[in-house]
């Protein structure tokens, strides 16, 4: 039996979109559906990367400076795809990655004004041409994704939470972002309203990604 090829699906949207709880709900109808899934995650998804992760998510909101930061992220993204992303996608795995290239064209070159061109270069340059085989991105307002983060961070003790104390103005450029992404990379990417319960969503995210892979043997 010829086996399947992989598939690498990222989960885009702002802070407390529902994308973890989203990816383990999809993890496990994969699994059902016969597959070997990989979940991951950046900034982080192999040890040195992680390692990365700590600098970029802990301290200050104005720790490093937006080039520093989008520099860290590729650093760390570059490990991630060599050490973790392309071996499982070579083995036929899927791999359902929380965050990937399009945050750092959201938060550095829109929320931080670097210009989404200016990522885009960066990105070339790490990691060329490679980009998942679908985006799923939640839209969802920003009172409702911060609320819901902040009661995930009132149960951890070491919050990561640099980016959640960055000011409205800035989360509104992300969901602007991620808006602009959708819109003109349609061919990979879908946009999934992320308000009402959490079997709602996921049957809608189950949906898209149906709709995506068909056809494609998976
Ligand atoms: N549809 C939903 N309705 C209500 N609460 C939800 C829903 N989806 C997720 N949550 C809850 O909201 C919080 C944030 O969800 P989750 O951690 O999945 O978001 P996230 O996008 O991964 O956030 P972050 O960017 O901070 O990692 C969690 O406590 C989760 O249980
Ligand atoms: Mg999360």
């Amino acid at each position: 039996m010829k086996s399947k090829p992989g598939l690498f699906i990222s989960f885009e949207g702002g802070e407390g979109s529902g994308k973890s709880t989203q990816i383990r709900h999809l993890a496990t109808w994969f699994r059902e559906q016969g597959r070997d899934v990989v979940v991951t995650r950046e900034p982080g998804g192999s040890p040195g990367a992680e390692e990365i992760r700590n600098l970029i998510l802990t301290g200050d909101p104005g720790r490093w400076d937006a080039v520093t930061e989008a520099l860290l992220m590729f650093a760390s993204r570059r490990d991630h795809v060599e050490r973790t992303i392309r071996p499982a996608l070579a083995e036929g795995k899927v791999v359902l990655c929380d965050r990937f290239a399009d945050s750092s064209v959201v938060y550095q070159g829109y929320g931080h004004g670097l210009g989404a061109d200016y990522i885009r270069n960066l990105w070339k340059l790490a990691i060329g041409d490679f980009k998942p085989d679908l985006t799923v991105i939640f839209d969802l307002p920003l009172e409702v994704g911060l609320d819901r983060a902040g009661a995930r961070f009132a149960n951890v003790s070491a919050a990561e939470d640099r980016y959640e104390r960055m000011g409205l103005a800035f989360h509104e450029r992300i969901r602007d972002g991620y808006r602009e992404i959708a819109e003109t990379e349609k061919y990979r990417c879908v946009v999934i309203d992320a308000s009402g319960d959490i079997e709602s969503v996921g049957e809608r995210v189950i949906a898209a990604v149906q709709g995506r892979i068909a056809g494609q043997g998976t």
